[in-house]
């Protein structure tokens, strides 16, 4: 990763997590007649740079959905794709995250990835662990519904072989999802055009504020990240209660 992306000023209420649907590669490509899969290489391109944006402005913790399990039921040349994408992706990474100071971690069943791709997911893990920093979470065959089934799955064999005993709190229950440790999302955003959170976050983002932009993910710009945390920080989180 190259770290020449502008700094802009953190400034106040910046919000400490942010989780993006990337959504649009697809109709960004076929505007320009291209395949498909051109879409998913600016896509993640535009990932790259977002996240370093990111991090220069003091978000914490940016959390994209990048496959979800229900994607492979696209075809199978861009599956493979965006399999190869990632593959670059997390090659590149583990050249440049500790001197960007980026940390990263895989949301989801990693197991059901390509064998290459898993022992990629391991080598960042590892490297990961050996400093304190932004962190880009990258949700791969994740879906939010298996990702709760999972949690609960883990916790009833701690449970039985008495490695956790009740009641069962939220926090507890927080802390066998993959987002374990990291605080909620703050902000919500998705690009593209729908207005649905589609099986993301389903748990983390209870308290989430939503932006939605019609702007296709390969042409969101940091420009476009400015506008939606100006738009945040005029929310009022209540979190249910009263000011
Ligand atoms: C959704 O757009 C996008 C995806 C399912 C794939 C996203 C993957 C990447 C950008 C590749 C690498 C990612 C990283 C994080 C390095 P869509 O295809 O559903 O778009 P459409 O709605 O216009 O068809």
């Amino acid at each position: 990763m190259q770290t020449s992306t502008q700094n802009k000023p953190a400034g106040e209420n910046v919000p400490r997590h942010i989780a993006i649907i990337l959504d649009g590669n697809g109709r960004w490509a076929r505007k320009r007649g291209l395949p498909r899969t051109a879409g998913h290489a600016v896509g993640s391109e535009t990932f790259r740079k977002i996240a370093l944006y990111c991090r220069n402005i003091g978000v914490d913790y940016l959390t994209v959905y990048a496959f979800s399990t229900e994607n492979w039921k696209r075809p199978e040349e861009e599956v493979r794709t965006i399999m190869r994408l990632l593959n670059k992706y997390l090659r590149e990474a583990i050249d440049t995250m500790e001197r960007d100071r980026i940390k990263m971690r895989v949301f989801g069943d990693v197991s059901g990835l390509p064998e290459e791709l898993q022992d990629l997911v391991a080598e960042t893990n590892r490297i990961s662990e050996r400093y304190e920093g932004f962190q880009a979470n990258i949700c791969l065959n994740y879906g939010g519904r298996a990702e709760i089934v999972h949690a609960a799955e883990r916790y009833a064999a701690d449970l039985l072989e008495g490695k956790t005993e009740g009641p069962l709190t939220e926090e507890r229950f927080s802390s066998y999802l993959y987002s374990s440790g990291i605080p909620d999302p703050d902000l919500l955003i998705r690009p593209g055009g729908e207005q649905r959170i589609s099986n993301f976050l389903l748990w983390q983002c209870a308290y989430s504020e939503f932006y939605f932009t019609d702007v296709l993910w390969p042409d969101f710009s940091t420009d476009e990240l400015d506008k939606a945390i100006e738009v945040y920080r005029r929310r009022d989180r209540r979190y249910g209660g009263v000011k």
